[in-house]
Order: structure tokens, then C-alpha cells, then sequence
């Protein structure tokens, strides 16, 4: 079948009339006013690139080194919890392109699919991303855990000191410990393909948490995670550490400071602060902060080959997008996660044709508009 998907906007038209709009407000929706997830993206739109002519651009390559390891293009999936509410096998899926394609895929603690069994698909691809949640004992194992199953990168997010409201998931009814109203039935009832396919897999389960006793609240605090416990991460673990959720430059400087290999910018997609700025507009003032070595990660309202391009301009080492790869899968399955990498890949490439470089590292903030000679 040939795929309807030839953007991330199209990924997200299917999967909003394929997926229940309890399953679709979970993974569009942000927190208070959603002022934030559209700001996101705005400021992608505000930035312009400049394009330059009569420059040899072919070959091109979209190769990219991060903390010591080679992936063939800079972007990668952000770690999202419970991603198998939107396909039973959407982990899976995400494993296989990341192995595939050799692209990093974050597995959240929240995932619904064990982290060895990730790694297994996916060897050295995974980045096992860690939230502090209580107890601290049980926390501190699944660091054991992603060690021992072979994780050489953990991602500590750091911006969800307390899970934010998300207004649609409350008027959904979006809910871990699932309750059906007449609402929720209505929803499943109408989106037929789904639901049966759902019923036949079986309700998706934290797989990082048992199922009784320190079992996944999605409500607990995650304020443990202070500066001294970063202090003791950092001591503990031997791989690369990453500190996800940072957009205030005297924290990303501390955190250098503590010895941290790479700070992901991020504003968790506008899930936890409405009123937090864009990204993409911190960054330029966070690469001259931390000067022109330090890796740096962006994500928040990535959605083109294009935004993947500004984000390096603008000074970002990678860039991650979450919720456009579940819309590819709410829309198409794997198929849909494929046909959106390709257009992805494809769009950054002739975006790098356009501005006249021929691989990543060649990219600077003279590509800006505002910066040309
Ligand atoms: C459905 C969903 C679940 C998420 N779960 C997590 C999570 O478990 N851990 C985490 O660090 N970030 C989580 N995030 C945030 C993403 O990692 C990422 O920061 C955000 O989606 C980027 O914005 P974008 O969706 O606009 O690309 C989640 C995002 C979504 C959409």
C-alpha cells in the first residue's frame, strides 16, 4: 500500500481520525492553554535560513558522530512513555528503525517494553532515560538495570519536578489504572481497527515497574532528583549522562560543571510549563553560554527536515522528535514510521543542498539569514 505520509503533518491528520481521541489527546496534548506546543513549533517558522548557490553539494552525507558514536543522521526518537497505548507494538517498531537505521531511540522508565528487550532489538542504540520517581531504591535499579543490559548512555529528565495537569487527558479521561465510562466506550466503539486490536494484544504494562507493591504512579512526585543526587549519578554511572529538560543557562552551566557529557534543551514538547519558552529560541544563548564544544540536544516542536536543519544552525549537536514518530505509528503501524524517517532524512538533506553543505559539520550559524555576509 503506498503511504499517504509525506510529512509529519500528514502523520498527524491520519492518526487523529484513526486514533480515539482519548489515545490522540494523550500524545497532541500539552499542558494548560497548549499555548506552549504551538509556540514550539512557531518559532521553528520564524527562523530563516539562507540559501547559497553554484556550490558543489553532491555528494551529501547526513552522518553524524555524538558522544563518541556514529549515527547516520543527526535526529533520533525522544523518550515517550507508554508509546504502545497508540500501537501494541510501537516500541518495537521504534527499535527496528533505531537498529535499522542506525538512529538513537530514547526508552523511557514509563515505556511499555523492558529495556533488554529494546537493547536486544536495538544494541547500542538505546539511551535508557531515567525520571526519579519514589521509591529511590527502585529508581536506582533500573539504573542498574539499563547497565546491565548493555545501555552505554542514560538520560536523566529533569523537568518534571511534578507531572504538569494536561487538561485533555483530565476531560478524556486519560488515566494509567484505565476506568471505562460511557465516554471512553463511545471513543473505542467508534475507532473499531484500533480497539480490536488492542483487545487482542491486551492492555499495555509499565515494564519497568512491578506489578504490585513500587508500582508506576504517572502522579508521583519526581522532585527527588536534586543537585547532590545529580552529583551521585554522576559518580555512579561510568557511561555517557545526559540531562534532559534544561532551559536555564545557569543550570546548564552547573551542570557542565558537574561533569555531565551533554544537556538536551528541552521544554518536554509544552507537557510541563505553558508558559515556557520555545527551545529552539534558548539555544543560540545556550551554545555561546557553553561555548562551541559542549554537546547539546534539542527537542520541542520539531517537525521537518527543515527544523532538524535551523536546530544545528542554531547550534543543537542532535535534535529529537518525539510525538510526529507516534503519529506515524497511530497512522500507518511501521510502514508509517518508515515513510516518515525517509521524508525526514530526505527533506534535511535538500534543505542542506539548499543552504550549500555537504555534511553536518559544515553547518553554522552563518546559514542564518541574520548572520549571512
Ligand atoms: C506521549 C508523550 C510521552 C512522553 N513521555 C516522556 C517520558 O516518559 N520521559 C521524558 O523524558 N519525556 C517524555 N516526553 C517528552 C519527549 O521526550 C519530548 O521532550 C517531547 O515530546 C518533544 O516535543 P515534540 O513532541 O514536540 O517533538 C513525552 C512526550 C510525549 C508526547
Amino acid at each position: 500500500m503506498t503511504s499517504r505520509i509525506h510529512c509529519s503533518e500528514d502523520a498527524q491528520q491520519i492518526a487523529l481520525r484513526r486514533l480515539p481521541k482519548l489515545i490522540s489527546g494523550f500524545v497532541e496534548g500539552g499542558t494548560g492553554r497548549e499555548v506552549g506546543v504551538l509556540n514550539n513549533t512557531a518559532a521553528f517558522d520564524r527562523i530563516k535560513l539562507q540559501a547559497r548557490v553554484l556550490r558543489k553539494v553532491d555528494p551529501r552525507s547526513t552522518v553524524q558522530r555524538f558522544l563518541g558514536q556514529e549515527y547516520s543522521v543527526p535526529f533520533g526518537v525522544a523518550p515517550m512513555g507508554m508509546c504502545n497505548v497508540v500501537h501494541p507494538r510501537a516500541d518495537q517498531f521504534l527499535a527496528g528503525m533505531a537498529k535499522n537505521h542506525n538512529i538513537p531511540l530514547g526508552l523511557s522508565t514509563a515505556a511499555s517494553t523492558a529495556v533488554e528487550k529494546m537493547q536486544a532489538i536495538a544494541p547500542d542504540r538505546v539511551w535508557f532515560q531515567l525520571y526519579l520517581v519514589p521509591p529511590i531504591d527502585h529508581a536506582m535499579s533500573l539504573v542498574d538495570r539499563a547497565e546491565a543490559a548493555g545501555c552505554k548512555t542514560l538520560v536523566l529528565t529533569v523537568d518534571v519536578p511534578q507531572i504538569s495537569r494536561r487538561i485533555r487527558d483530565l476531560r478524556n479521561g486519560f488515566e494509567v489504572d484505565f476506568k471505562m465510562g460511557p465516554r471512553q466506550f463511545f471513543d473505542l466503539a467508534t475507532h473499531p481497527v484500533y480497539s480490536l486490536r488492542m483487545l487482542w494484544a491486551g492492555r499495555p504494562e509499565p515494564a519497568h515497574f512491578p506489578k504490585t507493591g513500587s508500582k508506576f504512579d504517572r502522579s508521583a512526585s519526581r522532585a527527588l532528583a536534586d543537585w547532590e543526587f545529580l552529583q551521585n549519578l554522576r559518580d555512579r554511572w561510568k557511561g555517557h549522562l545526559i540531562l534532559k529538560g534544561v532551559t536555564s543557562i545557569p543550570d546548564a552551566l552547573r551542570i557542565k560543571d558537574i561533569g555531565v557529557d551533554a544537556i538536551w534543551v528541552s521544554n518536554h514538547g509544552g507537557r510541563q510549563l505553558d508558559s515556557a519558552p520555545a527551545s529552539i529560541d534558548i539555544l543560540p544563548d545556550m551554545r555561546h553560554a557553553l561555548g562551541p564544544e559542549y554537546p547539546l540536544i534539542l527537542d520541542s516542536g520539531v517537525r521537518g527536515g527543515e527544523d532538524i536543519l535551523k536546530a544545528l544552525v542554531c547550534g543543537a549537536n542532535f535534535v529529537m522528535l518525539g510525538r510526529p514518530w507516534l503519529y506515524a505509528i497511530g497512522a500507518e503501524g511501521e510502514s508509517g514510521l518508515e515513510s516518515l524517517r525517509e521524508a525526514l532524512t530526505f527533506d534535511l538533506s535538500a534543505a542542506m543542498a539548499q543552504i550549500g553543505v555537504t555534511n553536518i559539520s559544515e553547518v553554522t550559524k552563518e546559514n542564518l539569514v541574520s548572520f549571512s555576509e
